[in-house]
């Protein structure tokens, strides 16, 4: 488990229930960026892994650099080398604390994913997601001692035999289990099988590929040097819970927002300042901040005003950028809410919370509106509905370079799973949202409502997730 923005967290559970859990956690790291290391915080926790002499256990994941940025730090806007980097975290299972100091971090990776120890724990390998690589570490200096490279799309899963002497990989998105020898480790040592996951393959061709480009970081087209994919901040599609500092993109503080059920650019304006209009416009991500070198061709992009967001269409100019697109778009599912009852009716309270969501007298209805509790939308080409429901701060920033005048309504399904909210993560809590964050009911005429029906309310925003009961 994650507790965002301050530290990553384990709960350690006794099977015999007989004493409470245990919270070990994986701290902030506060120092300045470098070209070998960055700051910020665990995030996209994998396995905790334990070494066979017990006394050690390391946790593979990423280390997210949510503490600089030009708003946050100035002189410190997150590049493709400094916003994200594969870490792993070592823990002393005695003291049941995080081995200060010990952190490693990798070189041209983005999100360690799977980590497993030798059979005589002397070294520990670790899988890199984007990356595609598994990392030998020596635990006795700590070094990296040579790494496999390419060992096929998304790895997530790390097995060793039980005499140590093989090595399993789980490439997800290869849908193989690649096989390696650990008596010859080096760069360029194919593997001794690849095996395929026998299933018959759920995804269309463009969807698999599209779903291959959003987790990967290794290819050039999509970033330099390793570090970033679409799935270091979305895995699976939904959001890290992080607040990004993106004002050296000409936008601000930004929370991550989640793909589930939007179905690409299915409710409008895409972003919170709506600077987006289509999946395809990620091309500039992937050539800017991301460092890739684009997955359209040069001439298309040097055609007429398709290098600029809101200008040309992208669509059909790249089967690839299509293809990522697509992958997005099919994400159209929203994961059921555990606020509701077990057979998905929604609880008493939040009964009561739906008629005052839906009374004149609060208002949300006037932009939450429709199926999808939105009006997002274009007034004319390229001109979004924007409102200012008096939450815009000084680290709010701007929108595509200029003034940021109001905000794209989001929809309000996946709530459960989506804190904290608002564009730039200032409120934590919904209660947030409609009490201590709500100046002067610009954003809904909440001030006159009693505890109980803010609580009302609340319950019911929770219960969203795809439908409208
Ligand atoms: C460093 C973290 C990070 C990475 C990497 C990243 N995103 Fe995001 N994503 C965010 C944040 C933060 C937001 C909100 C930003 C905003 O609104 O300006 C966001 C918002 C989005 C949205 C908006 C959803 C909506 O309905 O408005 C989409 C779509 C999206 N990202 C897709 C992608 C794709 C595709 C990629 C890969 C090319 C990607 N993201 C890579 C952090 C990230
Ligand atoms: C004038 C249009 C408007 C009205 C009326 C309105 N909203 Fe909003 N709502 C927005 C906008 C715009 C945002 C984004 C604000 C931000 O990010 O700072 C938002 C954000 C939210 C969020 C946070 C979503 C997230 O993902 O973080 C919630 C929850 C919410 N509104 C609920 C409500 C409720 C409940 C009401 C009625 C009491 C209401 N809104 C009334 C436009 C509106």
């Amino acid at each position: 488990m994650a507790i965002r923005g301050e530290r990553g967290a384990l709960a350690i559970v006794d099977p015999s229930g007989q004493t409470p859990a245990a919270l070990w956690t994986a701290a902030f790291d506060p120092q300045a960026s470098s070209d070998t290391e960055i700051g910020g915080v665990p995030s996209y926790l994998g396995s905790l892994v334990v070494a066979p002499n017990g006394r050690e256990a390391a946790l593979p994941s990423l280390q997210a650099n949510i503490g600089e940025g030009a708003f946050l730090k100035p002189g410190s806007a997150l590049e493709f080398d400094t916003t994200v980097r594969a870490v792993v975290s070592y823990f002393d299972v005695v003291a049941g604390a995080e081995v200060a100091e010990g952190r490693k971090q990798f070189d041209g990776r983005g999100l360690a994913s799977a980590a497993v120890y030798s059979y005589f724990g002397d070294y520990l390998f670790v899988a890199t997601r984007g990356a595609r690589s598994v990392e030998r570490i020596d635990r006795f200096t700590g070094a990296e001692s040579s790494s496999l490279i390419d060992v096929g799309f998304a790895p997530q899963g790390l097995a060793l035999s039980a005499d140590g002497r093989f090595l399993a990989v789980d490439a997800y998105l290869a849908r193989e289990l690649v096989v390696y020898d650990l008596g010859e480790f080096a760069e360029n040592t194919p593997p001794l099988a690849r095996l395929p996951i026998p299933s018959v393959e759920p995804l269309a061709p463009q969807l698999l590929q599209g779903k291959r480009l959003f987790n990967d970081s290794l290819d050039p087209r999509l970033s330099q040097d390793g570090y970033l994919a679409c799935a270091h901040c979305h895995l699976d599609g939904d959001s890290d819970r992080q607040v990004w500092d993106f004002t050296d993109r000409g936008e601000g503080l930004r929370d991550t927002i989640s793909l589930l059920g939007r179905a690409g650019a299915g409710d409008g304006g895409i972003h919170w300042s709506a600077n987006f209009d289509e999946i395809q416009d990620f091309e500039h991500d992937i050539r800017g901040p991301f460092g890739g070198s684009g997955l359209m061709s040069e001439a298309e992009w040097q055609k007429g005003s398709v290098a600029s967001t809101l200008g040309d269409p992208k669509a059909g100019l790249s089967a690839d950028l299509d293809a990522l697109a697509a992958y997005v778009g099919s994400l159209t599912e929203e994961r059921r809410s555990p606020h509701r009852e077990a057979d998905g009716v929604l609880p008493a309270a939040a009964e009561l919370g739906r008629a005052l969501f839906e009374s004149p007298a609060l208002g949300c209805k006037n932009c939450h509106s429709g199926p999808r509790l939105t009006d997002s939308g274009w007034i004319d080409p390229g001109v979004p509905l924007l409102h200012d429901v008096g939450t815009l701060g000084p680290g709010s920033g701007q929108r595509l370079g200029g003034a940021l005048t109001g905000l794209d309504t989001p929809t309000l399904h996946g709530l459960w799973h989506s804190a904290p909210y608002l564009h730039d993560g200032s409120a934590a809590t919904l209660h947030e949202v409609l009490t201590t964050r709500n100046f002067g009911d610009l954003h809904g005429v909440t001030s006159g409502l009693s505890a109980a029906e803010v609580e009302a309310l609340v319950s019911y925003l929770l219960c969203l997730d795809g439908q409208i009961d």
